[in-house]
């Protein structure tokens, strides 16, 4: 139903739109109604009954009427009023208000601002304990005593985060909020996976951050001890309600000055959400996602929300280190910059521009990866940088530009939740990108869109998935390009959308040719019925999003298996339009950003090539020297060039290089063969033991600049402390660089590097700070006059013609490993580490959660092979070798076996990886790692606690399922006791 109804509102007739929830009328009309439960992003809940007022007559919940045509409402009458009282008496025997010595008293208490907005004085029903202890997590922490059942926590876990850990037991004498369906179960030792959705919607002080506890207030650091008696001593003076509420407001004021809460944008990976930060000095209190956060709205993962000790932590780098034969030694900032201009501009003149390479950080901001590229090629002279996109999205990217002519992702994360069917193809989107997969899980279960999954790995959204197919490893563009073929042969192809908006039918029909059902069943393993069903499945949704990471890009064949993914999408009309498309998914929080700012060696900022004579031209004007045309190297070819003697210099900037990199013992003696590295980052890393010399830079909430997420969404991040002692954000590190060598720059702020950006690139060029204050964002393309593309392709495509074109595209079959090589060891994420674990590591709660690195074994070889939780193991590859404990799951099946990429030691995945490549981007083929096991060590201890999440037992139920508590005898709705108490009028 869409359009506008006509209601009578407290006597006055108006039209209202007619699928408008009467509660968020209600405030959209400035009549305040009390409501505890409700959340605009939870939806009605009803179970505090807090919102009840009349409609024809009837009192109601406001917060879940659905109006009708002729409806009357009335506010504000007697009655409900009295519903009113009688549901807030309930919700304060629940909930003891000691507001002062509150944590939670900071002007945003829900319980807190209704009280003292329906001006309660006294209750009837006093405040009684539930007889259950408090339920404290490493990171959050539940007291039943404050608990007003209002459910929303459950609503936020069972059907946004689609985790499934919490209910309200409402079985019991006195309902409370249990972990995995059973009231002893601790959260640390629960499926729960410290998401954070409970304790950021929770009205109260019932759910909260442990980083709260004890410091928000004035006076709430006292002992425990001192906690109850002054509890009582403030009950005591404050004789009811009104001089508590009116006492603690102002000291909730005075909290206003020593709490600082700053806007910022997520630094780990690249779903890009988006909170407020609440410090006193540089210690973090909380992380608060907003309904405002436009990736997020209230969502984060673990991460996000709770992964951000490390900013403090005892190993950052503070001071300058300058190599002494095999040591490093403190240095000052001018000796480390003169060492640095000295052999940069020896190396330059010497040798030439070429023999120095440059690598930019996709954890760093816009305008720090604009600052480095611009540093190559303005200042140095050469296009020699790049960034890790290499590793992991170029060949997305790459089958982008061929088909549809952007590299980006085609809607929002919105279109991602709004599909009817959506298919995850070498994603763990769980645990990659966590705040994704609560879309996908949650349009799933309250929506019922339907989730196909392709992987070798049964992870969490495989789990859940209604259709899951287990290719062979590197076959994917096999099934897919039998199934766009069967699709054509069975005529269901969108004809209509391909010959209005794509090129190239035929050729695509004859590249089709040899991928026969047969053929594909062939060399997938798949059977007919499942390639068959997928058709089927695609052809029957009216939408269609295709998610794929790194399970599809870090194959040899990336690039093509990414084509074959939008000639699929294509083929079947699943672009231009919401809920549809192409979403590769990002892995850090800036790589889109990063080659967005043309930190690569054959674009400019906005991809615009380097051998385009006019892009070139504008650059060379606007930077004020002739800029070289040639192409540079990649930061997989300066590793070649390294070992051939023809790179001599490298900067690197927050890249881990000698641990990510694919193959590191071959990138580390690439290393040990330069004659000049420097090294800036955070910590200590290992890539940086090979430099001469390491600078101290600051993280991201210590800098100002802008990310740009997975959506193409750019947003700013403001400083949330400055930086610590000794360190410096990397824009100025950069530019003093640069400086250094000639260049006379003088940027004093982040936004007047963006105003430049925008200034030379077309896709940025309405972009600036004032467009993307606070909680603002623009997606980009993003025209002059500030209008954006939430969704990528509504005119067409970026082609001269405007249209797509179907790029034909062949297997190339996965590298060969000598027999005895037998082990396939996929690698990836981790949810609660992120990449070389080098800023998770150092948040003490994850630690806890997963303290190192393991090794998923399937049970069937582990019977074959007599391995248990705990052994440890040898992976031998013909590239090196690493040795860790294994782990015994269902997860991985037969000789598969998954070792996360979270370790910089022994257990290293890139120990084992090769240098062999995508034939298109030069991305390494991480997934096709084979290797050899050896047993070391029998009997060892599991290397994943029995208290992580994974061991859980989730208990789905759909929200907070309020049916059970208004089915228990001692509940009466409000409405009928007011009803009674008139003598049923
Ligand atoms: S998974 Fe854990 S942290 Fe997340 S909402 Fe559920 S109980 Fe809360
Ligand atoms: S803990 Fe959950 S049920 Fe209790 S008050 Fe907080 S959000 Fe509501
Ligand atoms: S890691 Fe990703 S999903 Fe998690 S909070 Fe950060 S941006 Fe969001
Ligand atoms: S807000 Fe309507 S029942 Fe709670």
């Amino acid at each position: 139903m869409t359009g506008t109804i006509q209601i009578t509102l407290n006597g006055q007739p108006m039209a209202v739109p007619a699928e408008a929830n009467l509660l968020d009328y209600l405030r959209f009309k400035g009549i305040e109604v009390p409501a505890l439960c409700y959340h605009p992003d939870l939806g009605a809940i009803e179970t505090c009954d807090a919102c009840i007022i009349e409609v024809n007559g009837e009192l109601v919940r406001s917060c879940s009427t659905q109006l009708n045509e002729g409806d009357v409402v009335r506010t504000g009458t007697s009655e409900a009023f009295e519903a009113q009282m009688i549901a807030m008496d309930r919700v304060l025997r629940n909930h003891e208000l000691y507001c002062t010595v509150c944590d939670f008293n900071n002007g945003n208490c829900t319980v807190h601002n209704t009280v003292k907005k329906l001006k309660i004085d006294h209750q009837a029903t006093h405040q009684s304990p539930k007889g259950a202890p408090v339920n404290r997590g490493k990171f959050y922490r539940y007291d039943p005593d404050q608990c007003i059942l209002c459910g929303r926590c459950v609503q936020a876990c069972q059907n946004v985060q689609v985790n499934e850990t919490l209910m309200i037991d409402w079985e019991l004498e006195r309902p409370r909020v249990i972990w995995d369906g059973n009231g002893s179960t601790l959260i640390d030792e629960s499926s729960c996976v410290n998401c954070g959705h409970c304790s950021t919607v929770c009205p109260c002080n019932a759910m909260m951050e442990v980083g709260m506890e004890g410091e928000a207030g004035f006076l709430t650091g006292m002992l425990k001890d001192a906690f109850r008696p002054a509890v009582e001593v403030t009950k005591a003076v404050e004789t009811g309600y009104t001089p508590l509420m009116a006492i603690s407001d102002i000291e909730a004021e005075m909290r206003e000055d020593r709490i600082k809460k700053t806007k910022t944008v997520c630094t780990y990976c690249g779903v890009g959400c988006s909170f407020e930060v609440w410090t006193k000095g540089r210690d973090i209190l909380k992380v608060e996602p907003t309904p405002e956060s436009p990736a997020n709205q209230i969502s984060t993962c673990v991460k996000g929300k709770f992964g951000w000790d490390f900013v403090n932590s005892g190993e950052r780098l503070t001071k300058p280190l300058v190599r002494e034969g095999n040591e490093f030694r403190e240095a000052s900032w001018e000796e480390a910059y003169e060492l640095i201009a000295k052999n940069f501009k020896e190396t330059i003149e010497k040798r030439g521009p070429e023999r120095l390479a440059f690598i930019t950080s996709s954890k760093c901001t816009n305008e720090e990866s604009y600052l480095m590229q611009k540093l190559a090629r303005a200042v140095v002279g050469t296009n020699n940088v790049d960034n890790c996109s290499r590793y992991c999205q170029s060949p997305a990217t790459m089958g982008l530009w061929r088909t549809v002519g952007y590299g980006g992702d085609s809607g929002s994360i919105t279109d991602i939740g709004s599909a009817e069917l959506i298919i995850g193809i070498g994603t763990n989107t769980a645990e990659a990108h966590p705040v994704i997969a609560t879309r996908v899980k949650s349009a799933q279960k309250v929506r019922g869109s339907k989730i196909l999954v392709s992987d070798i790995r049964k992870h969490e959204l495989a789990e859940r998935a209604d259709m899951f197919i287990r290719p062979n490893p590197a076959s994917d563009l096999v099934w897919l390009n039998a199934v766009t073929k069967y699709i054509i042969d069975n005529d269901w192809h969108d004809k209509e959308f391909i010959a209005k908006h794509v090129n190239n039918f035929d050729e695509l029909v004859k590249g089709l040719e040899k991928y026969t059902i047969d053929y594909a069943v062939q060399h997938t393993g798949l059977t007919k019925e499942e390639i068959i069903k997928v058709a089927n499945m695609i052809h029957e949704a009216k939408s269609t999003v295709v998610m794929w990471a790194m399970g599809i890009t870090q194959q040899r064949g990336g690039s093509d298996a990414s084509t074959a993914i939008s000639n699929l999408l294509l083929a079947t009309g699943n672009y231009m339009k919401p809920g549809a498309g192409a979403y590769p998914l990002r892995g850090h929080n800036n790589v889109q950003g990063a080659s967005d700012m043309g930190s690569m060696p054959t674009h400019l900022p906005g991809y615009q090539k380097i051998d385009d004579k006019e892009a070139l031209a504008k650059f060379s004007k606007a930077w004020g020297r002739e800029l070289n045309p040639e192409k540079g190297q990649n930061n997989h070819q300066m590793v070649d060039a390294m070992h051939d003697g023809e790179l001599d210099i490298l900067y690197l900037k927050g890249e881990d290089m000698g641990i990510v990199d694919s193959n590191v013992n071959y990138v580390r003696a690439g290393f040990e063969k330069l004659k000049f590295m420097v090294v800036q980052d955070i910590f200590f890393s290992k890539t940086a033991e090979y430099a001469d010399v390491v600078l101290p830079a600051a993280p991201s909430f210590e800098k100002t600049g802008t990310f740009s997420n997975t959506e193409r969404r750019i947003q700013r991040l403001y400083q949330v402390m400055e930086p610590l002692e000794g360190s410096k954000p990397d824009w100025i590190i950069i530019q003093e660089i640069a400086n250094l060598l000639g260049a006379n720059w003088n940027y004093t702020h982040p936004s007047q590097i963006m105003d430049e950006i925008a200034a030379l690139t077309p896709i940025y060029s309405g972009v600036n700070y004032e467009r993307l204050d606070g909680f603002k964002s623009l997606q980009w393309p993003v025209h002059e006059d500030g209008t954006d593309s939430p969704l990528l392709f509504t005119d067409g495509f970026p082609f001269d013609d405007k249209k797509a074109r179907f790029a034909p595209v062949d297997w190339t079959e996965p590298t060969e490993y000598p027999a005895e090589y037998d082990i396939h060891v996929n690698n990836g994420r981790l949810l609660e580490h992120f990449h070389e674990g080098n800023m998770t590591y150092k948040v003490e709660g994850l630690v806890l959660e997963t303290p190192g690195a393991f090794l998923e074994v399937s049970h069937e070889l582990a019977a074959e092979r007599g391995l248990e939780d705990g052994t440890l193991v040898r992976l031998q590859s013909p590239y090196g070798r690493v040795d860790v404990k294994t782990v015994v799951t269902d997860r991985v099946y037969g000789k598969e076996v998954y070792l996360p990429m979270n370790d910089s030691g022994d257990a290293a995945i890139n120990l084992l990886s090769s240098s062999i490549a995508d034939k298109d981007t030069s991305t390494p083929a991480y997934k096709e790692t084979k290797a050899k096991l050896i047993i070391l060590d029998k009997g060892g201890k599991s290397p994943l606690p029995k208290t992580n999440f994974r061991y859980g037992h989730r208990v789905p139920q759909m929200g907070v399922n309020v049916q059970k508590k208004w089915e228990r005898r001692d509940y009466v709705f409000p409405g009928t006791i007011v009803k009674e108490r008139r003598g049923g009028k």
